[in-house]
């Protein structure tokens, strides 16, 4: 393992709330991922920020008839508060509209500029006469030419994941007035991604890559082999960051150039405010940096941003870039503009405090090698059947167990048998099976291995049966069974905080545990204390209704 860890996880839109999409492809497997890391008393930067250029803001605008600057507040704000609300634990969140990110995009530009590594080109490029609008990216969709899908975007097709140029799009519309574009002449600087094959040939090609996912290495080793084409890195737009040289007056740095670059001024921010140099996080090979993204950003975070770093030649490169697929709802691709989505700020209107249980239920549920579905029957058994059955009611015996028959006080292990003695090796074997898959990036696996754990904790009460020992209870057996338990849980209360933070923090205090590096939860460092709290219940069920409630707002509100 690096010394020292860079994490980014995409910068989403300021043109909406997140959805459980954003959390499921991005969110939960970087914080989990650094939570851990942190753990492990690792050096981490885990940054991110809100996206606030590109088309995505004046078409929101337009649609809520207020301007741009007013829709990223806003959304920024909203944003902001569900990455609190869902435990979300980034060292920083900056915003692409700030002084330290246009400074750092528009050096950059400069850098490279002087460097001249862009190629200045006039091109005809499509046009919306009626709106006096030139149509690049989100302001113009078409069919791909890649897979035919309709919706494709003038920079890029969600479905195939293809970049695209606009000229490329077959029966192209205007966004703003439905009209078909004409051709207007326009100068703009594109970055020759065809000068970068030999580099990128090298990085994906001859470098083993063996621990990347294969859909991401797929994905790209395609793009290469077809050849890469030059890519405007420039626009002709009123919403962005100025190209910062007088020839371009009037234009703007393409929202895909800067956005990236977001992850450097975020980290900038967190090391101003740490008074530690941001560098070494950035540019010192013995820096470990991941990119979690959702599949639709692959291109752009394996291609475009490493040819950038790479052209910069300070930079390091992405030691792996584990994108997810996408996750569906109800069977239906999720859909900001229909209303298909489970909004984060609603779902804590409907479930306060359980935050935990969506992170669950998308993280066993997660769309790590396939596209997959969230569906609210699915999250109900989830939670019912498995934080509630397993988790939550292994803890509350052992909690009221321990209450019963000894106040609270934790009893002391007198003997053990040899089931025991293996029991208790196979508890302490956890942390370090759930460790190897994180660091696979295999959350799925991890998170099962955790609620493993809980499972047998159940078993061995069911087959111990301290309940009907304790009546007879002359050699002090139960004492054992309870240590043991208690154990368990405090293990469990340790390991369950990459994937349920809030669970972890109740559990820590009512077992009065404390927090201790990964490594440390070992069998020679039992994990224990004198006294158990009561409390309440950790998980609550959810009922029919409930659920039943959910499912008719989702069909309602569809438009
Ligand atoms: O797809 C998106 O939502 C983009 N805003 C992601 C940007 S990631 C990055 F590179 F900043
Ligand atoms: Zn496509």
């Amino acid at each position: 393992m690096k010394k020292r860890h860079t994490i980014t996880a995409a910068l989403p839109y300021a043109n909406g709330p997140l959805h459980i999409g954003h959390l499921a492809g991005a969110y939960i497997p970087a914080d989990i991922y650094a939570r851990y890391l942190r753990l492990k008393g690792k050096d981490v930067a885990f940054v991110c920020g809100s996206d606030e250029h590109g088309a995505a803001i004046p078409i929101r605008a337009k649609k809520e008839g207020i301007s741009p600057q007013k829709i990223i507040d806003k959304y920024h704000t909203i944003i902001k508060k569900s990455f609190e609300d869902f435990g979300i634990s980034f060292d920083n969140y900056a915003r692409t509209s700030s002084k330290t990110h246009h400074k750092m995009a528009s050096e950059f530009f400069n850098e490279l500029n002087t460097k001249n590594i862009f190629i200045e080109k006039e091109s005809e490029q499509l046009y919306d006469i009626e709106e006096n609008q030139f149509l690049a990216d989100r302001y113009v969709e078409g069919e791909c030419p890649k897979c035919g899908f309709e919706e494709a975007y003038g920079d890029q097709c969600e479905s195939c994941g293809s970049s695209l140029n606009a000229t490329d799009l077959i029966n192209p519309k205007s966004k703003l007035s439905g009209n078909i574009p004409s051709l207007k002449k326009t100068k703009h600087w594109f970055l020759p991604l065809n000068n970068f094959e030999d580099f990128l040939n090298k990085w994906f090609l001859k470098e083993k890559k063996d621990d990347w996912k294969t859909n991401v290495l797929g994905q790209v080793k395609s793009w290469i082999n077809e050849g890469l084409k030059p890519r405007a890195i420039t626009r002709d737009l009123d919403w962005g960051i100025p190209v910062p040289i007088k020839e371009a007056i009037g234009k703007v740095l393409y929202v895909w150039f800067d956005a990236p670059i977001g992850y450097i001024s975020s980290t900038i921010e967190w090391a101003e405010r740490k008074n530690i140099d941001w560098k070494p996080y950035w540019q010192d090979p013995n820096t470990e940096l991941v990119h979690f993204i959702g599949k639709d950003n692959i291109v752009f975070h394996c291609i475009i941003f490493p040819s950038i770093l790479s052209a910069s030649g300070k930079y390091i490169l992405p030691s792996n870039v584990p994108a997810n697929e996408f996750l569906n709802l109800e069977g239906q691709k999720i859909s900001t503009s229909k209303n298909w989505a489970i909004w984060l700020h609603e779902y804590m209107e409907d479930f306060p405090e359980m935050q935990d249980t969506l992170r669950y239920v998308l993280t066993t549920n997660a769309p790590e090698n396939k596209d997959n579905d969230f569906t609210w029957k699915d999250y109900q058994a989830k939670n019912n059947n498995e934080l509630v059955a397993i988790l939550g009611n292994f803890i509350n015996r052992v909690v009221v167990l321990t209450h019963k028959y000894y106040n609270g006080k934790t009893p002391e292990i007198l003997t053990l048998n040899e089931n025991e003695k293996n029991l208790i090796d196979e508890v302490y074997s956890f942390p370090k099976k759930i460790g190897v898959s994180i660091e696979k990036f295999k959350f799925r696996e991890a998170i099962n291995l955790m609620i493993d754990l809980a499972r047998l904790g159940n078993k061995y009460l069911a087959d111990t049966e301290p309940w009907k020992v304790i009546k007879t209870d002359e050699s002090h057996k139960v004492d054992t069974i309870m240590n043991i338990s208690i154990q368990i849980c405090g293990v469990l209360s340790l390991i369950c905080e990459p994937f349920l933070p809030n669970t972890s923090k109740k559990l820590k205090n009512q077992f009065n545990i404390k927090t201790i590096k990964w490594e440390d939860i070992n069998r020679n460092n039992p994990v224990i204390s004198n006294k158990i709290e009561k409390s309440n219940l950790i998980f609550r069920k959810i009922e029919d209704e409930e659920i039943a409630f959910q499912l008719e707002k989702l069909n309602d509100s569809k438009q």
